[in-house]
């Protein structure tokens, strides 16, 4: 008798479980950051990376301060992590056209986001968004198995980093610190200006660690960090 009756109340139980586990999960977000609690095997050129991609571009660009920070959150929306992108960002994984996060960037009026004034994203940066969420909407991360610090070249390497990570903070209408990061000649000041720029993402003593949301991967800073000391080539 007593073996039915938990049969019976078990299976909903265990089912209520499984569903409640599952609505639930992934919750945690790794962040930027010390690349130990990566899963190794290197990046897959054809994957986009939540943690590597996707989170910094949506950090830098929405979860600003008035925008879509914990603070803020503008109309419920708050960009900060993986957990409150997917679930206010309304993003339905396989489905970008589905997905409040896509529609909204690549919308043709003022309710486009970044909302005009500001620029919208490239078409580069929407497709990385469309292909994340086509791909399963992950909370992925990866590592590149060997950190090539040595060839770097301002355009296939610094730019692209402070262009993910950087940009939405220190573009040319959201002027963060008065500091503008846009193109080659600003980007060389703010190295040169009293080392600024390597002392803001090293988090040197005497400057302000940058970007805020956490320190970039020790590739990243072993890019910029040759790229200085070649003397900031344009090439
Ligand atoms: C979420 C917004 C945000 C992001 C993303 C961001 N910054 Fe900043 N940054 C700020 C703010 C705000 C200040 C001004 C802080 C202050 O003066 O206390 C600042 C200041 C700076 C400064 C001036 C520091 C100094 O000591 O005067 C530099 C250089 C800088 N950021 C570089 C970067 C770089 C490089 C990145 C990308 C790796 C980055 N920031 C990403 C908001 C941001």
């Amino acid at each position: 008798m007593i073996k039915k009756i938990l049969k019976i109340i078990g299976i909903p139980l265990l089912m209520l479980f499984i569903a409640y586990g599952c609505k639930h999960s992934p919750t945690e977000t790794p962040g930027p950051g010390p690349d130990t609690n990566n899963i190794g095997g290197g990046c897959n050129a054809d994957t986009v990376y939540f943690v590597n991609t996707i989170l910094p571009l949506l950090q830098s660009n929405c979860a600003m301060s008035g925008c879509h920070d914990v603070a803020s959150y503008k109309e419920g929306v708050i960009m900060t992590d993986y957990a409150n992108i997917i679930n206010t960002g309304k993003v339905k994984p396989g489905n970008p056209a589905d997905s409040k996060l896509y529609k909204v960037l690549i919308k043709t009026d003022n309710e486009r986001m970044p909302p005009p004034p500001m620029a919208a994203f490239s078409s580069e940066q929407i497709a990385k968004v469309r292909k994340w969420i086509e791909q399963g909407a992950k909370n992925n991360h990866c590592k590149e198995i060997q950190c090539d610090s040595v060839n770097v070249s301002f355009a296939s390497h610094v730019f692209p980093i402070i262009q993910n990570y950087c940009m939405g903070c220190h573009g040319t209408l959201n002027l963060s610190g008065g500091v503008s990061l846009t193109n080659y000649q600003q980007i060389v000041a703010a190295a040169t200006n009293n080392n600024k720029l390597l002392g803001s993402i090293k988090h040197l003593p005497g400057y302000v660690a940058m970007p805020p949301s956490g320190k970039l991967d020790a590739c990243s800073i072993a890019k910029i960090s040759k790229w200085i000391a070649d003397g900031t080539p344009q090439n």
